[in-house]
């Protein structure tokens, strides 16, 4: 038995960061020019578990596939294209990537890392108000992961972004009510699972309050709920969540147990 786990953990390591052939699945096999390679990024597959959500209609099973468990720095859906277009970029002797995003995309600071895992550098353009684009970005949440690995950032304002091609137009995007991000603290409390603020978080808000307006339509059924990471950007939102968080509180030393000094106690 020792002898299997080993060889399996080896198989494991020998594989992430491997350059692989690909042949498309026959649903896929359409796709014109199909990729060739891919190279390993993400820990694939993701588990799926049932999801306790509370107040749910009657007979309805909820369950999530956990691609926020993908990697840690490189983790969420994104590494799935990443595999693809960075196997592209190395075939096509790149020296280096460059991508656009918001200020907290997860596809950028998924990239950055990827781009240096391949050792490709990595130029990142990322669009923020015009009030904050001279000024230090500061490291939260994606920027920190993203300036720590080296990548190069061009902040835009949204204005200037919008010439250089971008359709990534959109009011709400990014932008949380006050409900959804006490949902994504009452998802957490009650479930475990933390949910990001810009896709999974309002994608389960929405679908939970479906759920409730028209429980007939839901009853019954089984969901497959994919979560696709993002958990970084949550700490974006730390203002905005503080008054919701679970509290804390300084020891009171006067009511812990008395000990001896010398006294060891045993607690197993
Ligand atoms: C965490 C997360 N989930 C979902 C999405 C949306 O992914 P897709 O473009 O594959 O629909 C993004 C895109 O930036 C993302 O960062």
């Amino acid at each position: 038995m020792a002898g299997v786990a080993a060889a399996s953990t080896t198989s494991t390591i020998g594989s992430f960061l491997s350059k692989n052939p690909y042949a498309p699945p026959s649903w896929a096999s359409h796709l014109s020019p199909a990729p060739s390679q891919t190279f390993s990024l993400g820990h694939l597959p993701t588990p799926i578990h049932k999801w306790n959500l509370p107040n749910l209609p009657n007979g309805t099973e909820v369950w999530i596939k956990r691609d926020d468990l993908s990697g840690m720095q490189l983790s969420g859906n994104k590494v799935r294209k990443l595999e693809f277009l960075m196997a592209d970029a190395v075939a096509q002797g790149a020296d280096c990537v460059i991508t656009v995003g918001g200020i907290q995309s997860n596809h950028c600071r998924a990239t950055a890392v990827a781009a240096k895992y391949l050792n490709l550098d990595c130029y990142l353009i990322l669009r923020t108000s015009k009030l904050l684009v001279d000024k230090d970005p500061g490291l939260v949440g994606n920027l920190l992961v993203e300036r720590f690995v080296g990548a190069h950032i061009d902040l835009v304002s949204k204005e200037e972004y919008g010439k250089i091609g971008s359709v990534a137009k959109g009011l709400g995007y990014a932008m949380n009510t006050a409900e959804e991000l006490k949902f994504v603290k009452d998802v957490a409390t009650a479930t475990g699972i933390v949910l990001d603020p810009v896709y999974s978080g309002k994608a389960a808000y929405g679908m939970l309050k479906d759920m409730a307006a028209k429980p007939a339509k839901w009853e019954g059924r089984k969901i497959l709920f994919v979560h696709t990471g993002g958990l970084l950007g949550l700490y974006d939102k730390v203002d905005e969540l503080s008054s919701l968080s679970g509290s804390w509180r300084r020891m009171d030393l006067e009511e812990s147990v008395p000990c001896k000094e010398g006294t060891v106690t045993k607690t197993t």
